[in-house]
């Protein structure tokens, strides 16, 4: 009996801490594009949409890191700003010329460019 008692407390618990999710803010990326040409070591602009922000964001802390085919590497080419910024300027990375680069925008939850260009060493 004392089990179940605590039991459902706890599930009240569990229960009351997510009754009031912040709002999943993913906005997707605006630049580059499919058509982007990126030069590696050159400053680049990253834009994201932010026309459209919920009044609450679970976590305005961006972070946007490197994929390379399909895979998201640990190079993270800028972090710590406001999500709500729209747009950060980034560093290419040194990379080999090639047309499968492309970034995730993380905030609430990771949200993929498109692929584009790096023209590289
Ligand atoms: C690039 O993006 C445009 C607009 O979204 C789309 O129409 C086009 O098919 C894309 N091209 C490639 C090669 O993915
Ligand atoms: C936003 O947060 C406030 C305060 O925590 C809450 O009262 C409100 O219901 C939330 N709105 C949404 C859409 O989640």
């Amino acid at each position: 009996m004392k089990t179940a008692l605590a039991l459902s407390i706890l599930t009240a618990l569990f229960a009351t801490a997510n009754a009031s999710p912040g709002v999943v803010f993913t906005p997707p990326v605006t630049d580059p594009t499919n058509t982007t040409v990126w030069t590696s070591g050159q400053v680049e602009t990253v834009t994201w949409d932010v026309s459209n922000p919920p009044a609450n964001i679970t976590n305005r802390i961006g972070r946007i890191q490197f994929r390379f085919d399909d895979i998201t590497t640990p190079l993270v080419l800028a972090d710590n700003f406001d999500i709500l910024l729209g747009t950060i300027q980034v560093t290419a990375p040194l990379v080999i010329t090639g047309s499968d680069y492309s970034l995730v925008l993380f905030g609430d939850s990771g949200n993929f460019s498109p692929e584009f260009t790096i023209n590289g060493l």
